[in-house]
């Protein structure tokens, strides 16, 4: 999501407004502190030393150096760069060819209704693709790149983009309505998940309508609380007096496949479904503070109690949660894992370790929160999928600490272990679970701007983790010469695990890349010289590694004027004298950020999911005001009058077949 709770129809910077300086009030340092200790120096000579290259690069001598780099195989890429910049369609490198695959609305079943978006219904949206696509995972079928199940996360909704009639232009801003209970039901049966079973026949990548396995899991779908909070007094509601079963799934942000082919979608911005007040004193009163809870971004409470936390003070303690779905049963009900923490989950990339334990790397998407892994305390079972289908209840959850000296602390957060006592309000395991940031906050992690997907390599060894931005750091870390108040573009730190063991508890990191425009030296963006003015990037957001081990990024929130460009998709080099080069390999339509993205086991095909196209266009030149269903910056990617804008996931595949990227 676009910095979060675009629900809303604020421009960015109201809502990065909105979020205020995050929710963590403990005095752990930030990350963005560490790093200017540990880095400032280096980093200022890295940023000056870019900036003279890219001004030189008309000179014999760089080209001569960019000429020897590629010569010696530097880089582990090779496409057409595209241009950088704005326009109401999406843009893939030449000689690729990126078809859509899905779209809002699309049937998923032989008897699904075609989609009308005049005449909307839950009933019907129940049974079709949901909205703003975000994580895409593929579960091949025997072993295949090319037949299998894509299981897709829904992760809001855009009332201003999806309804008719509910939008007045006032003082040239959107001025949006209450929604109808029908307009929220729509809602709440476009969010959560899709599996679906697909199947590439001569090159296109097909949906199988009539498959068993297809499926829509909703904001409606009963769903079972497993681990250390399962029937807690505190996430018993008078819906659930055994604090068991929990009505549906919230902002299903990015996910995971586990390695036994099970599904993970992250529950993420939670707090913007509820609103109402805790009954006065109320005991969970600090617990919802440090969640940002409630928002009230959503009509939802006005028809369900449950969202109101007055009627329903719990409901909301039921939220956060990683949940996993079995795919393989249609019926099965998926299981929130509460062993994983409560956080704002931006997603669960895992890997096996080398004794078989499985590591979950989980971003906590707020400005100051934290980075988490989870290892199980059993072992992966390869030869026996049913073995491994409650691994997730049991483990240990770690929040990261960074030291300045470039070593890394897993801190556990165990009941009973340091300061997670009942003297700090911890009667158990389930009270550290449900408090998941507070009780990181208490052992002493570390502050970090905005961790979102976190990616573990087979390949290399090695963790990345995305961290997007964090317009809040201190005024002493934001320069003038920088267009934007929020003058920061994140970074990518890459973690060594000690031993190469990802279930260790203690690694070494480095910032693998600080982005941003490199030739404003005030950024201090490091992108190596052979990096083109298409190649840079901003707010690193998902990313995904693919089978040959190399760095994708796709990027949320570089749709604006100051940057001239849409979000998209870049290779990243991270090995050898090609370290931090960058380039364009395909951009998103107006308003959007790219979601996804994945590559099929075979790298022939890239999925991608283009989230929320369409919302915004004030800035942009081809529209020049707001973005709403009457008055669109874009109608991809049908480009129909009685068409909304709808978003999608596409395939990308090379014309005539091959490997992307080489
Ligand atoms: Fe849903 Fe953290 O982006
Ligand atoms: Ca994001
Ligand atoms: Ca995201
Ligand atoms: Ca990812």
């Amino acid at each position: 999501m676009n910095e979060h709770l675009s629900q809303k129809i604020f421009p960015t910077t109201q809502l990065e407004d909105a979020d205020g300086e995050g929710h963590n009030s403990s005095l752990n340092p930030t990350m963005g502190e560490i790093i200017s200790k540990r880095f400032s120096r280096r980093s200022f000579l890295q940023g000056s030393l870019a900036v003279a290259a890219i001004t030189a690069t008309v000179s014999p001598v760089a080209l001569m150096t960019a000429e020897k780099a590629r010569a010696n195989g530097a880089s582990a890429f090779s496409f057409p760069e595209v241009e950088a910049g704005v326009d109401a369609n999406h843009h893939v490198a030449e000689g690729y060819s990126a078809d859509v695959l899905l779209r809002w609305g699309d049937a998923l079943f032989a008897d699904a209704p075609a989609f009308d978006p005049t005449k909307q219904t839950a009933e019907a949206q129940r049974r079709q693709f949901g909205y703003n696509n975000d994580y895409v995972g593929f579960i091949p079928l025997e072993g295949s790149s090319t037949h299998g199940l894509l299981v897709v996360n829904h992760e809001y909704t855009n009332p201003h983009l999806m309804f008719p009639g509910i939008v007045k232009i006032v003082d040239g801003k959107i001025s949006q309505g209450k929604l109808s209970k029908e307009q929220v039901d729509v809602e709440m049966a476009a969010h959560g998940g899709t599996i679906v079973e697909i199947r590439k026949v001569d090159g296109k990548w097909k949906v199988v309508p009539e498959s068993r396995y297809n499926r829509r899991i909703t904001s409606t779908t009963e769903m079972q609380l497993t681990g250390p909070a399962s029937g807690h007094e505190r996430v018993k509601t008078s819906a659930d007096a055994t604090g068991t079963r929990v009505i549906g799934t919230l902002n299903n942000c990015a996910g995971g496949v586990t390695p036994w082919g099970t599904y993970i979608m992250a529950e993420e911005n939670f707090h913007g479904y509820f609103s109402g007040e805790l009954p006065e004193g109320h005991k969970e009163a600090a617990n919802y503070k440090r969640y940002g809870v409630p928002e009230g971004g959503y009509d939802w409470a006005n028809y369900y109690d449950r969202f109101d936390l007055s009627k329903e003070p719990n409901e909301a303690n039921r939220f956060g949660w990683i949940v996993e779905v079995d795919v393989m049963d249609p019926a099965a009900t998926p299981k929130k894992r509460t062993a994983l923490g409560r956080t704002k989950h931006e997603g669960a990339a895992s890997i096996v370790s080398k004794d078989g334990h499985v590591v979950f790397y989980l971003g906590d998407d707020e400005r100051f929160d934290y980075v988490y892994k989870f290892v199980t305390s059993g072992t992966f079972n390869a030869s026996d999928r049913a073995a491994n289908l409650d691994l997730l209840d049991e483990g240990t959850l770690y929040v990261a600490k960074f030291a300045e000296d470039g070593t890394l602390q897993w801190l556990p957060l165990i009941f009973g272990q340091g300061p997670l006592t009942a003297e700090n309000g911890f009667a158990s395991q389930a009270d550290v679970v449900i408090e998941t940031r507070r009780a990181a906050d208490i052992v002493g992690a570390t502050k970090m701007d905005r961790p979102e997907d976190i990616e573990p390599n087979a390949v290399n060894g090695k963790v990345y983790v995305m961290l997007t931005n964090n317009s809040k750091r201190k005024a002493d870390q934001v320069d003038a010469a920088n267009p934007r108040p929020d003058n920061a573009f994140g970074h990518i730190i890459e973690i060594t695990e000690d031993g190469g063991d990802f279930s260790a508890t203690s690694g070494k990191w480095e910032v693998l890349l600080k982005c941003g425009d490199p030739s404003v030296a005030e950024v201090g963006a490091t992108f190596s010289t052979e990096t083109s003015k298409n190649g840079w990037f901003g707010m690193p957001d998902n990313c995904a590694v693919d089978s040959a081990g190399r760095l994708w990024v796709a990027t949320d929130g570089n749709n604006n004027k100051a940057t001239g460009r849409t979000d998209g998709l870049w290779a990243v080099d991270t090995e050898g004298d090609a370290r931090a080069t960058s380039r364009l390999f395909f951009r998103v339509p107006v308003g959007a950020e790219l979601c996804g993205p994945l590559f099929a086991p075979d790298d022939e095909t890239a999925f991608v999911a283009v989230q929320h196209p369409g919302d915004g266009g004030d800035d942009w030149s081809g529209h020049g005001r707001p973005s709403y269903y009457e008055d669109l910056s874009t109608r991809w990617p049908d480009f129909k009058d009685d068409m909304p804008v709808r978003p999608s996931v596409l395939a990308i595949t090379k014309i005539g077949g091959g490997k992307i990227g080489i």
